[in-house]
């Protein structure tokens, strides 16, 4: 929809409160059909207004999507540095893309980018990552540890634990990681994180931790391809969550844990990490770019490998694949 008739639209709406305005009016309004109306009251339902229509009546708006107001994150955000520059945008193709630009920019470490609506969200192993309007967190948080760059997966991990944390503080439920970086509710997944590097040689410039997070969608927003196997916070819990809530509360154990690690490296990350994992003990199919390997779990390594030994005893280490269980 052009962003004027969606101005005039909403306008005419906000001045009509609880009043409902006749497709006959704003088909005048806009300059356009009765049926051109339809379709963009449809467009509305879509980004998550909730409509009323009736019949010799028209419409009215019951509610507008919640939308993340980069003030409301502001406000009362415990945080030193993360979080604290926040660029906020209501559609991208991927913030992942645009975290890149703002770190060769040089903005501060913990800078935070969020977009309302990715158009060509990016997942894991080159996949795509659904990312519809209102409905869920997309953001890229850039760092600039003083690491080497083969530690750099173990902020993917640290990323798990502050995501669990924050979900269980703000939701009560209790999710769980399966290796390296899903986070699932009931065996569904809820949670995808990516990391990007930019590096030289092996000084790590700066590190994209890409977060994607299903709050609000319901079961029929997803694709029907994800059906059996993804969820959100919301189909879990039964209620809608506030995104800025969990941002903020993810913001904080972030930085808390990030802290820590910086201080006293991986290895209280690592035991956090250990106590929400699923697939440790368990017998896993291993699938990576060029073989499936079959085995038990038996932890990770210091560096955040998955250990998996195989009925023969040897055991593999794994730095990336998707994990069957
Ligand atoms: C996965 O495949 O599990 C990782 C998904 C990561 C998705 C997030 S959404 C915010 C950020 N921007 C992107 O394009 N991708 C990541």
């Amino acid at each position: 929809m052009q962003s004027e008739i969606r101005k005039k639209l909403l306008d005419a709406f906000s001045n009509a409160g609880d009043t409902f305005l006749s497709g006959q009016y704003l088909a005048e309004l806009i300059g356009c059909s009765r049926t051109a109306v339809w379709k963009h009251m449809e467009e509305l339902r879509k980004e998550g207004f909730t409509l009323e229509a009736v019949r010799n009546k028209g419409y009215r708006i019951i509610k507008t999507p919640e939308t993340i107001i980069a003030d409301e994150i502001r406000l009362g955000l415990l945080t030193n540095f993360i979080g604290k520059n926040i660029h906020y945008e209501e559609s991208v193709e991927s913030t992942q893309k645009i975290a890149h630009f703002l770190s060769n920019e040089g903005v501060p470490e913990g800078t935070v980018v969020i977009a309302e609506e990715q158009l060509s969200g990016k997942g894991r192993m080159n996949r795509s990552w659904h990312s519809p309007k209102y409905s869920g967190i997309w953001m890229s948080l850039i760092l600039r540890p003083n690491i080497p760059l083969t530690k750099a997966p173990q902020l993917t991990l640290l990323t798990a634990v502050a995501i669990v944390q924050a979900i269980e503080e703000v939701t009560k439920l209790e999710p769980e990681i399966k290796w390296p970086n899903d986070i699932l509710l009931n065996g569904k997944k809820m949670t995808g994180i990516l990391t990007e590097l930019q590096a030289e040689s092996d000084r790590i410039h700066s590190v994209i931790i890409g977060m994607g997070i299903n709050v609000n969608q319901k079961l029929e927003d997803f694709p029907v391809e994800l059906h059996s196997t993804a969820t959100s916070l919301s189909i879990e819990k039964g209620s809608t969550i506030s995104r800025a809530e969990l941002i903020k509360s993810i913001f904080k154990h972030f930085e808390k844990l990030y802290l820590l690690y910086l201080d006293e490296g991986f290895f209280p990350i690592k035991l956090l990490w250990e106590g929400y994992a699923i697939s440790i003990g368990k017998n896993l199919k291993a699938r990576t770019l060029t073989n499936v390997i079959e085995g038990i779990a038996l932890g990770i390594t210091e560096d955040g490998v998955l250990k998996l030994e195989d009925k023969t005893g040897f055991i593999h280490h794994i730095y990336s694949a998707d994990i069957e269980i």
